[in-house]
C-alpha cells in the first residue's frame, strides 16, 4: 500500500477545497440564477445561505474527514464501525461518479467552444442557438470533447494529492483568477456597463419570493460541492495543524467572490448588447455569450476574439478543478478499500465515466428518446445528485457529526485540540446542528416536490 497523500501547505488547503468548489456552478450557473431571480436582491440572500447553511455542512465533512483520515466511505467504517452511517459514503461516491459523469458532458462543450474560439469560429452572423444545437445532438463531437477533458482530469488525479491535486490547484486557480480580473476591467469599461452593474448592485427586495430563497439555498449548497464527500475527501488529507474553521471561512469567501466576479463579466457585456434578455436561462454561456462578444467587440473583433478564448479557458479551469475533486472520492474509496494502487484505482474511475458519460451526451442526439423516469441519462443523473444525493448527504453528514459523534472529538478537530481559539464555536455547532440539517432538509422536500 502506498504511502497515505496530504496536502503541504496551508495555501495548498485553500486553493484545492476553493478548486473544488468553483466550477460550471460560480461561472455558468450563479449568472444564469441571478439574471433569472432578478440580480442584487438573490446575491444577498445567496450569500446568507452560504455562510449560514454551507459553511456548516463545509466544516462537518472537514470533521469527518481529518478526524477519520480516510476516504468517504472508510471514514464512516473509522468513526462509526458496524453502524449504518456508511450508506452516506457510499452515497458520496455514487454521487461523485453521476456528477463527474453529466458534469463533463458541459465541460467537454466548453473545451469546444474554447477551440472554437482561438480558431476564430464564433463569428458575427450565424444563429449561435442552431450552431450550439448542431453540436450538442452531434452523435461523436461532444464525445471526443469530454474524452479529452476526462483524461485532463484523470491526469492531474493520477498524480497523487500533493504532486498532482494540490499542485496543480496552486496553479490554475491564481490563473483562474487573474483571468477574472482581466476580463472584469474589459467588460465594466463596455458601453452598457451601469446598466449591468445597477442590476447587480442594486436589491429589488420585491423580487425575493419563496422560490428565489429555496433557489438561492440550492445555489448554495451546489456551488460550495457540500453533501457528496468531495470536501471530506481533501480533509482527511489535511495535517493536524490545519485550521479547520478558518480554511472553511476562506473558501466559501473566495468562492462567493468568484460567483460575484463572474457577474460583473457577464451582465455589463450583456447589458451593452441592446435586445439581449439578462435571464437567458442554461444558454446565456453558449447561445447569448457568443452573439454578445461579437456585438459588444463589433469595431475591434481582435479584442473580441481575446475576451471570448480567455472566457471560455476560465470556465474550463474552473470545471477542472471541480472535477479532479469528483474524481478524487471514488479514486481514494477503490485505492483503500480495494487495495488497488491509486493509478489503478484512477484508470477505474475514469473508464466507467466515460462510459455514463457517453450516455449522459448521447441524451442530447441519438439517445434522446431513450427515458428512463422520464428523463434522459443527463437530467437524470442531474437529478439524482444535485436533488437527492447532495441534500440528503448534506443532512445526514450534519447530524452524523452533530448528533453521534462525541461532542468532544468535534471540537478538539475544530480546536486542532484545543490549541486554536475558534472565536463563535458555539455558534457554529448550534448551526450544524440544526440550521444546516433542517434548511437542506427544506431545501431537499421543495425539490422533491418539484
Ligand atoms: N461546486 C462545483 C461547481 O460550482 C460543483 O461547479
Amino acid at each position: 500500500m502506498e504511502k497515505r497523500g496530504s496536502f503541504g501547505s496551508k495555501l495548498g488547503v485553500v486553493l484545492a477545497s476553493a478548486g473544488s468548489a468553483v466550477g460550471l456552478g460560480n461561472i455558468w450557473r450563479f449568472p444564469t440564477e441571478v439574471g433569472n431571480n432578478g440580480g442584487a436582491a438573490f446575491i444577498l440572500v445567496y450569500l446568507c445561505f452560504v455562510f449560514l447553511l454551507a459553511m456548516p455542512v463545509m466544516l462537518a465533512e472537514f470533521v469527518i474527514g481529518r478526524g477519520s483520515k480516510a476516504n468517504t466511505v472508510g471514514a464512516y467504517r473509522t468513526l462509526a464501525p458496524g453502524k449504518p452511517w456508511i450508506v452516506a459514503g457510499f452515497m458520496g461516491v455514487l454521487g461523485g461518479i453521476l456528477v463527474l459523469s453529466f458534469y463533463s458532458v458541459v465541460a467537454g462543450w466548453t473545451l469546444h467552444y474554447t477551440v472554437e474560439s482561438f480558431a476564430n469560429q464564433l463569428t458575427a452572423g450565424q444563429d449561435f442557438s442552431a450552431v450550439f444545437n448542431k453540436f450538442v445532438t452531434n452523435p461523436w463531437k461532444p464525445i471526443a470533447f469530454q474524452l479529452v477533458f476526462l483524461l485532463m482530469t484523470h491526469f492531474v488525479v493520477s498524480r497523487g494529492v500533493e504532486g498532482g491535486i494540490e499542485r496543480y490547484s496552486k496553479v490554475m486557480m491564481p490563473v483562474l483568477f487573474l483571468i477574472i480580473v482581466v476580463l472584469m476591467c474589459f467588460s465594466l469599461s463596455m458601453p452598457g456597463a451601469g446598466d449591468g452593474l445597477r442590476f447587480l448592485l442594486q436589491p429589488d427586495f420585491s423580487k425575493v419570493t419563496t422560490g428565489v430563497v429555496l433557489s438561492a439555498m440550492g445555489q448554495a449548497f451546489f456551488s460550495l460541492s457540500v453533501g457528496l464527500g468531495c470536501l471530506a475527501t481533501y480533509a482527511s488529507y489535511f495535517k493536524k495543524e490545519t485550521p479547520l474553521v478558518s480554511s472553511a471561512f476562506s473558501v466559501c469567501l473566495l468562492d462567493s467572490l468568484i460567483a460575484i466576479l463572474s457577474g460583473f463579466i457577464i451582465f455589463p457585456a450583456v447589458f451593452s448588447v441592446p435586445g439581449v434578455s439578462p435571464d437567458a436561462g442554461p444558454g446565456l454561456v453558449y447561445i447569448t455569450l457568443p452573439h454578445v462578444f461579437n456585438e459588444a467587440f463589433a469595431g475591434l473583433p481582435v479584442l473580441g476574439y481575446l475576451f471570448s478564448g480567455m472566457f471560455y479557458v476560465l470556465l474550463l479551469l474552473a470545471a477542472l478543478t471541480s472535477t479532479i475533486s469528483m474524481h478524487e472520492i471514488a479514486t481514494a474509496f477503490i485505492h483503500e478499500n480495494y487495495k488497488l494502487s491509486r493509478n489503478s484505482a484512477a484508470v477505474v474511475v475514469t473508464l466507467v465515466c466515460i462510459v455514463l458519460g457517453a450516455a449522459c451526451s448521447l441524451s442530447f442526439g441519438p439517445w434522446s428518446d431513450v427515458k428512463i423516469w422520464n428523463r434522459g441519462f443527463f437530467d437524470l443523473f442531474d437529478f439524482l445528485t444535485a436533488k437527492f444525493l447532495m441534500p440528503l448527504g448534506g443532512i445526514l453528514i450534519t447530524m452524523f457529526v452533530e448528533w453521534y459523534l462525541d461532542r468532544r472529538f468535534v471540537v478538539e478537530q475544530l480546536t486542532n485540540g484545543g490549541t486554536l481559539k475558534v472565536r463563535c464555536l458555539s455558534i457554529l455547532l448550534f448551526l450544524i446542528r440544526w440550521v444546516a440539517p433542517i434548511g437542506v432538509g427544506i431545501v431537499f422536500l421543495n425539490e422533491i416536490a418539484n
